[in-house]
C-alpha cells in the first residue's frame, strides 16, 4: 500500500450530522522509534505493548457546515494549548478524509491518567481521534472493518508517529523491514504472536517525574538526522525487532529483560549523545533502575523496566508476580514517585469505538 491507497473519492455523502465515541490507549514500545524523516516516517520499525487502562476517551460531533470548524475541550474545558497541533493533523489528513472539512466539530476528549503525568497523551489522544475520523468514513463508503483499521492507523501517525501503534493489541509493528512481510512505514499491524506469559504483562508506571518534557519528541527525533551514531543506531533497531519478535513468541524472559532494557538505556544513549545534548532521566529514574537490578538479582523475580522520552519507569512483569512487585514498589520506589503517584496498567486490546449516531 502506498500514500495513494488511502487517498479518499467522494462518491456523495447524505449525513447532515452525527456523534461518534471512541477511546484509544497509550502504548510503550519495546524496541524504539527515535528518529525521523518527513512526514512522520520513522528511521526504523518499532514493536509495541498496547495498554489497557491509560487510555483517551474521544467524542466527535458534527453538524455540517460551510465552513470547517473545531471547537476543542479537554476534561471538560475549552482548550487551547492543543489546537495547533489537532490543526497541523486535520492539515495533514485533508487528502485523506476530505470528508470531514464539511461539518462543524465539537472534539471532546479526556484522559483516564492523570493531566501532566508526564505520560505522552499523544499516542492515545492521535489514535482516538484517527479512529473517530475514520468511523465516519465507514459510514459514507465501502471502506471494510480491516481497512478501517489501517487507515486509522495512517491517520494517526499523520498526528504522531507512536500513536499509529496504538489502534491494535496486544503488540504492533510499525515500520517498514525487509524480514517483515506487510510492515509499513505508512501505519502500523496488529501483531498475534505472543506467548501466554506476554497477553496479561503488567507495566506499572512510576510518576517520577509529572512535569512538560524538557524537549519535545519532535526536537528529539530531529536530533538523530545528524547524530554520529545514528546509522549503527538504526541497523541495530532492525536487528532487535527480529529478536524481540522471537522473545515475545517463545516467552524467554531472561532474554526479553535483557533486550528490553538496553533498547530503554539506548534510547537515553541518543539523547546523551546528540548535539545538543540532554537527560530525561531524573535522580529517582536512576534511584529506581537500581534498586530494580538489586532486587531482581536477590530475588530473581523477572521485573524489568523501560522508559519513553521522559524521566518515567515502566516496570514491566508477568501477571503472577504482582503482589511481590507491588509490595516492592511501595516499599523502595514510592519514595521516588511525585506525590507518591504510580498507575498500574497491562497489555490490551486496542482502540474500540463506544457509540455512534449518524443523522
Ligand atoms: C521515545 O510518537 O511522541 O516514545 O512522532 O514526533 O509525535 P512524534 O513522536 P512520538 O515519539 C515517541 C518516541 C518514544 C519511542 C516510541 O514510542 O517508540
Amino acid at each position: 500500500m502506498t500514500e495513494k491507497t488511502f487517498l479518499y473519492q467522494s462518491n456523495g455523502n447524505k449525513i447532515d450530522k452525527g456523534s461518534i465515541s471512541v477511546q484509544s490507549p497509550s502504548n510503550i514500545a519495546l524496541v524504539k522509534y527515535w528518529g525521523k524523516k518527513p512526514v512522520q516516517i520513522p528511521a526504523n520499525s518499532s514493536i509495541s505493548f498496547t495498554l489497557k487502562n491509560c487510555y483517551t476517551q474521544t467524542s466527535v460531533s458534527f453538524e455540517k457546515s460551510k465552513e470547517f470548524q473545531i471547537n476543542l475541550s479537554v476534561e471538560g474545558e475549552k482548550n487551547l494549548d492543543f489546537l495547533p497541533k489537532i490543526e497541523q493533523f486535520f492539515k495533514r489528513i485533508k487528502d485523506y478524509s476530505p470528508y470531514i472539512f464539511n461539518y462543524n466539530l465539537q472534539i471532546d476528549t479526556l484522559n483516564t491518567f492523570p493531566h501532566s503525568s508526564g505520560i505522552a497523551s499523544s499516542a492515545s489522544g492521535f489514535s482516538a481521534l484517527a479512529y473517530a475520523v475514520v468511523q465516519l468514513e465507514k459510514q459514507i463508503s465501502n471502506i471494510s472493518e480491516k481497512e478501517a483499521m489501517t487507515k486509522a492507523s495512517f491517520l494517526s501517525r499523520l498526528g504522531s508517529g507512536s500513536a499509529c501503534r496504538s489502534l491494535f493489541g496486544p503488540l504492533a509493528i510499525w515500520g517498514k523491514h525487509d524480514k517483515l512481510n506487510k510492515t509499513s512505514d505508512l501505519y502500523a499491524i496488529e501483531h498475534h504472536e505472543i506467548h501466554d506469559v506476554f497477553r496479561d504483562y503488567q507495566d506499572t508506571i512510576l510518576l517520577i517525574d509529572k512535569g512538560q518534557k524538557k524537549v519535545s519528541s519532535t526536537v528529539g527525533h530531529n536530533l538523530m538526522t545528524n547524530h554520529p551514531f545514528a546509522k549503527q543506531r538504526f541497523i541495530q533497531a532492525q536487528e532487535n525487532i527480529i529478536s524481540m519478535i522471537d522473545i515475545l513468541k517463545s516467552g524467554n524472559l531472561d532474554e526479553f529483560i535483557s533486550k528490553t532494557e538496553h533498547e530503554a538505556l539506548t534510547l537515553h544513549g541518543m539523547m546523551m549523545t546528540s548535539k545538543p545534548y540532554f537527560v530525561l532521566m531524573k535522580e529517582g529514574t536512576l534511584s529506581s533502575i537500581n534498586k530494580i537490578w538489586e532486587f531482581r538479582e536477590e530475588t530473581k523475580l523477572p521485573l524489568c523496566f523501560t522508559l519513553d522520552a521522559g524521566a518515567n519507569l515502566h516496570v514491566l512483569y508477568p501477571k503472577r508476580f504482582t503482589q511481590e512487585v507491588l509490595d516492592f514498589i511501595r516499599q523502595e520506589l514510592i519514595v521516588y514517585c511525585e506525590n507518591q503517584q504510580y498507575i498500574c496498567d497491562e497489555v490490551g486490546k486496542g482502540a474500540k469505538v463506544l457509540n455512534e449516531y449518524y443523522d
